[in-house]
């Protein structure tokens, strides 16, 4: 007979992984990765907007892109509400605490390093980012994992797509934008070593307590969005961002559910309670289900990209 693990209470788990936070932090300063934003930005383009008002003729640009950047940078303003989650999973003492002061370090440079680079190149409108800005700050909306088995497996997953949609936004800017480029390369690098810390304690934990995870993981994969509900207009921003092949379901499968599912191998997980076996069933499917539809969607595309080309 299978021994079937009993799944912890939140506070066990997050005990049992304190020695595999550790190792994981020390494991992310040992591969420091500092740079200035204020060195990333050629201040000399600069002009005043009081003496030449925003065109978009500035930076000729395609509107999903612009999409991209105006939601990737509210993302990165939304930081403080993020951190407040984190650190409302995180008790003194615990050296997940050290880490959320790290990531919130970190993170706080990607949105100043980027608004400076959308001030000075004049990629998207300013005053539609402030207004945004201001709009989403308010509602200090961000999702909410009920416990720090969720808590690992969203973050694992948001971090990987935000690293997804930097690079992807960046690889779509003109060639001649070279600091816009370097801008969101040295941001999604930022992003890939914080994916890479939740990734790998989500496979600790997976060790520790497999059924609690499982369940977890296989809620998170069902429910997961990008962040940005609180963006004004933001399922429109989403619509062409998704369209412009930067970020939708068929990077949502192709470029986050399967790298990282994979890696955690949950096919070969044993000893699943009842619940947590059920869970895994689900998750399959909805994995297929969600493949089903990316092809159907790829197919479409290709059946109206060569009668848009004629
Ligand atoms: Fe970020
Ligand atoms: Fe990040």
């Amino acid at each position: 007979m299978a021994l079937t693990t009993s799944p912890k209470k939140r506070s066990d788990l997050l005990c049992e992984l304190a020695p595999d936070v550790e190792r994981l932090y020390n494991r992310h300063l040992e591969a420091p990765r500092l740079w200035y934003p204020h060195e990333q930005i050629n201040w000399g383009d600069g002009e005043n907007f009081a003496d030449s008002p925003w065109e978009p003729s500035q930076y000729p640009l395609n509107e999903g892109v612009r999409s991209a950047i105006y939601v990737n940078l509210l993302t990165e303003d939304n930081l403080p509400y993020y951190t407040h989650t984190l650190l409302s999973h995180a008790p003194t003492g615990h050296a997940i605490l050290d880490w959320n002061h790290q990531w919130t370090m970190e993170e706080n440079r990607h949105a100043m390093v980027m608004r400076d680079w959308v001030h000075i190149s004049r990629c998207i409108d300013p005053t539609l980012l402030e207004d945004g800005r201001r709009v989403q700050m308010k509602k200090g909306e961000v999702p909410q994992p009920a416990d720090m088995a969720e808590l690992i497996a969203y973050v694992s997953f948001q971090e990987r797509a935000t690293q997804i949609a930097h690079r992807n936004t960046g690889a779509k800017l003109p060639k001649d934008d070279k600091i816009g480029r370097n801008v969101l390369a040295l941001i999604a690098g930022d992003e890939t070593k914080h994916f890479l810390f939740y990734r790998d304690l989500t496979l600790a934990a997976f060790a520790i307590d497999p059924s609690t995870m499982m369940i977890a993981v296989a809620k998170q994969v069902r429910d997961f969005a990008m962040p940005g509900t609180g963006i004004p207009s933001f399922t429109r921003h989403a619509v062409r961002i998704a369209r412009e092949g930067i970020y939708g379901l068929q990077q949502y499968l192709r470029d986050v559910l399967e790298p990282v599912l994979g890696l955690w191998d949950l096919d070969h997980l044993v000893g699943l309670s009842a619940e947590a076996e059920k869970a895994r069933q689900d998750l399959s499917e909805f994995v297929a289900k969600l493949g089903e539809g990316v092809e159907r969607m790829t197919q479409k595309a290709a059946r109206v990209t060569p009668a848009l080309s004629t």
